[in-house]
């Protein structure tokens, strides 16, 4: 049985001033769609409902949505128009990460099995960011299908993406020797610096981590309690006794709030022997900034992508999108321009991993 474990607790600071504290990205729709048939029904589908749409083919179990507290509507209300089966909806009073978000899932899974409707108490946990883009769901389906005997095995499985530039915002996985359907993780190497991802790219025995994961809940609580015994017992302590409230789980807030915050992947991935690589190629993207979707969407006869009210003379390869007002550039090349109705963002395209400057600057002044 596999648990799909969808993780919408970011903040995606890098597309503001779309991408909100109070409506971040993983609940915008954004372009494109991945999906034709559905970007095309009439109301726009965001990327917590893409990942959701995609599970479509798996035959998994209800999945457990995992978001903060603050989000709880917004999320139930994207969650009731679109998947076939109620999800649940599992509230952090503060983000912590993702290590202590997937811990809470399989205690959850472990201790409180009817809190999920579930049979069995060691299900498969399928992780699954809210926020990425894959363009071929068959593909993804199938990477999934390859995982599922090394992770019934006990092996932590990650999905490697084959790198295509020296990007410093993801994980690297080394492939080792072939293990039954993938292969083993030599070595784990989280958010490296530029000189050491340029090594990686040009070695070619390196992968992207998707940081997409697939495990036995029991699996994951084991190796956490290896590495991090600290995020266990604070886990385990907030969802020792889970509140139920319709579509809402809500978990021991102050003892949440003791909790570390650190990601899956420094946390266990970087340091577990337990971990085990299977490829994906299903035109995967992470969406992180303004540029990626500049690479994904389709552009005008001068490169431009030009979304809303927008004019241009004697400009190209510029990301450019009016909300509420017309915009209009002349003789700008490679800058991103983002209108909204209170705020405006205008930034050079190759420096756009940097707005997340901005936000920090915008929280400060709070
Ligand atoms: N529930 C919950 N709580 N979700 C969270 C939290 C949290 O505290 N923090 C982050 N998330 C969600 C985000 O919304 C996103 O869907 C996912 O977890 C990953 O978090 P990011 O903050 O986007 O991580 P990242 O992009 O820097 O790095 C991860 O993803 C890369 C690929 O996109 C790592 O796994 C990298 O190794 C990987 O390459
Ligand atoms: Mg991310």
């Amino acid at each position: 049985q596999i648990l799909p474990v969808i993780l919408a607790g970011g903040t995606g600071s890098r597309l503001w001033p779309l991408s909100r504290e109070q409506y971040p990205k993983q609940f915008l729709a954004l372009q494109p769609a991945e999906n034709p048939s559905i970007a095309s029904s009439s109301f726009p589908v965001s990327m917590l409902q893409q990942t959701l749409h995609r599970l479509a083919e798996l035959d998994a179990l209800s999945p457990l949505v995992i978001c903060q507290e603050d989000h709880r509507f917004l999320a139930a209300e994207q969650l009731r128009y679109c998947a076939s089966q109620p999800g649940h909806l599992l509230l952090e009073p503060q983000g912590r990460n993702t290590a202590p978000a997937i811990a809470l899932a399989a205690l959850l899974a472990q201790e409180s099995p009817d809190c999920l409707s579930l049979e069995d108490s060691d299900p498969l946990l399928l992780v699954l960011a809210a926020d990425h883009l894959i363009l071929d769901t068959a593909a993804f389906t199938q990477a999934v299908r390859t995982a599922l005997p090394l992770a019934d095995s006990g092996k932590l499985v990650t999905f490697g993406i084959p790198p295509q530039s020296p990007e410093t915002g993801y994980g690297y996985i080394k492939r080792g020797a072939a293990l039954g359907t993938g292969f083993d993780v030599a070595q784990f190497v989280e958010k490296p610096d530029l000189n050491t991802a340029r090594e990686y790219l040009v070695s070619g025995h390196y992968y992207w981590n998707s940081g997409m994961f697939l495990f036995r809940a029991s699996a994951y609580l084991q190796q956490l309690s290896q590495f991090r015994p600290d995020i266990l017992a604070a886990c385990r302590q907030s969802v020792a006794s889970p509140e139920r409230d319709r579509d809402f789980i809500r978990i021991d807030s102050s003892a949440f709030a003791g909790c570390p915050a650190e990601s899956i992947d420094y946390a266990v991935m970087e340091k577990t022997r337990q971990a085990v690589m299977v490829p994906m190629e299903a035109g995967w993207s992470d969406v992180g900034a303004w540029s990626s979707l500049w690479d994904l969407s389709s552009k005008d006869a001068a490169s431009n992508v030009v979304i809303g009210d927008v004019l241009t003379a004697q400009s190209h390869h510029c990301y450019l999108r009016a909300d509420s007002r017309l915009v209009a550039t002349v003789g700008l090349d490679n800058v991103v321009v983002i209108e909204t109705k209170d705020a405006v963002l205008v930034a050079a395209k190759d420096k756009v991993q940097d707005v997340k400057e901005i936000v920090a600057q915008l929280k400060a002044a709070q």
